[in-house]
């Protein structure tokens, strides 16, 4: 059991999205965050509470800090830690390239175990807590990477991909292995401590019909798993998923007519959809994970925040590692800011806090644990020193506001200014 805790710093969290409710930024300069068996038990203005402080608990006084939930990534793939920066032109050469090669690895369970490690060590580092995780078509790769995070009891999200054509014969499962493999990695690993379950086709491209209805059939049955693939990406994925599929209305109606879109399923990019595809998205719960720096990275186009917005879809934003080049989720806000503003609309930094913690939580259907210091919640939070670096020092001294100051955090942040990361209450990793 995890002894109570009691920090004393700045605190930040969200209670709702702020783009529609003004309050829902929670700012306290000196806040105190108190913290029972991994679980918080109240956050606030630190004079208000202190006499809430059990007995015999020393207050940890960190001035100058800040402390917040834990960065939420709801898309990246654990396999292509080793492949991160690899340069090609495009989506569908660099899967080709170096995706597939390297992912053909991960048949080796202790290969996927060192990976998993080091792919951990990275998230702690960069102050994410949670992530939605997609491992290989081995379930080896499964097995290695909830074996690491149930090791932390960190509250982590993965799958076996389902990938039965179009893609190199050492890759490739059955419709009939693919939905098998899945059914056993549930019940061994959904619900078991912290962790959760996937069901994970690549994208339609590498499917079957068969195997696209199994995986609707499994999304039925255990409903209280997650869905996880790729839509809409990039023009030459979409033209090549439309020509196998030439009976759905459009690349992500694919997906609906085999049963995968419900609460819980989370679509990566979703960069080419239409309006009718955005009503579809939000009449079923369905919600976009968004990945700025590899969108700009495979240059796979800029999303449509006024059009998502407008439809109420529930929005997420992800490192996508290895097409994404960052595993910082505040680098990540560096270029989602910059995607946003090619697409002519202003997001302020409390805008994209709210994404990278209560947004991603609530996209995940994960609210009721984490994503902000409400009484009740997982304790997985992060210490953040926003003068980490000699030229944030320098900034700093030049702040009018609070929004300024997160700005400033999101566009010359990075792991260095992540001081401290904790997994329900317990300290995972500090800068020394
Ligand atoms: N589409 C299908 N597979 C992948 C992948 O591994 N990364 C990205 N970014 N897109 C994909
Ligand atoms: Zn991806």
């Amino acid at each position: 059991m995890t002894a109570t805790l009691a920090l004393r710093a700045s605190i930040l969290h969200f209670s709702a999205d702020p783009q529609y409710h003004p309050d829902a930024l929670q700012w306290h300069t000196d806040g105190l965050l108190l913290i029972s068996e991994g679980r918080v038990v109240v956050a606030g203005d630190y004079t208000q509470l202190q006499a809430q402080i059990p007995a015999g608990v020393e207050v940890q006084h960190l001035p100058g800090r800040i402390i917040m939930p834990g960065f939420i990534d709801s898309h990246v793939h654990y396999p292509q830690t080793d492949m991160i920066a690899s340069p090609a032109p495009g989506l569908l050469p660099w899967l080709e390239q170096y995706t597939f090669p390297t992912e053909r690895q991960f048949q080796d369970g202790e290969h996927a175990s060192e990976v998993a490690r080091f792919f951990l060590d990275q998230l702690s580092a960069c102050g994410t807590t949670t992530a939605m995780v997609y491992s290989t078509v081995h379930k080896e790769s499964v097995d290695a990477f909830f074996t690491e995070s149930a090791a932390r009891n960190m509250r982590m999200v993965t799958g076996k991909v389902l990938m039965d054509r179009h893609c190199p014969e050492f890759l490739r499962d059955t419709a009939e292995s693919g939905a098998r493999d899945t059914e056993t990695l549930i019940q061994r690993w959904h619900g078991k401590g912290r962790q959760l379950y996937a069901i994970t086709p690549r994208f339609a491209p590498t499917s079957t019909t068969q195997q696209l209805g199994l995986a609707g059939e499994l999304a039925q049955q255990y409903r209280d798993t997650f869905i996880q693939t790729h839509v809409a990406e990039n023009k030459d994925e979409c033209a090549w998923a439309r020509s196998l599929f030439p009976n759905a209305r459009s690349y992500l109606d694919i997906y609906d007519q085999f049963g995968l879109m419900r609460e819980r399923a989370m679509y990566a990019h979703c960069i080419w959809l239409d309006d009718t595809d955005r009503a579809r998205m939000a009449e079923t719960g369905s919600a976009i994970s968004l990945c700025p720096t590899s969108n700009l990275f495979l240059g796979s186009g800029l999303f449509d925040f006024d059009a998502a917005n407008a439809a109420k879809v529930q929005l997420s934003v992800a490192t996508d590692v290895g097409g994404g080049t960052s595993f910082s989720m505040l680098q990540t806000m560096n270029e989602l800011y910059k995607v946003a503003r090619m697409g002519g609309r202003y997001l302020p930094a409390s805008q994209m806090f709210y994404l990278a913690t209560l947004g991603g939580a609530k996209a995940m259907q994960l609210d009721h644990l984490i994503g902000n210091f409400a009484a009740g919640k997982e304790a997985d939070f992060i210490v953040l020193n926003p003068q980490a670096t000699p030229l944030l020092a320098r900034r700093s001294a030049h702040l009018n506001s609070l929004e300024e100051q997160l700005f400033v955090l999101a566009m010359l942040g990075d792991d260095r200014v992540v001081e401290r990361t904790y997994i329900a209450g317990e300290l995972a990793s500090a800068v020394p």
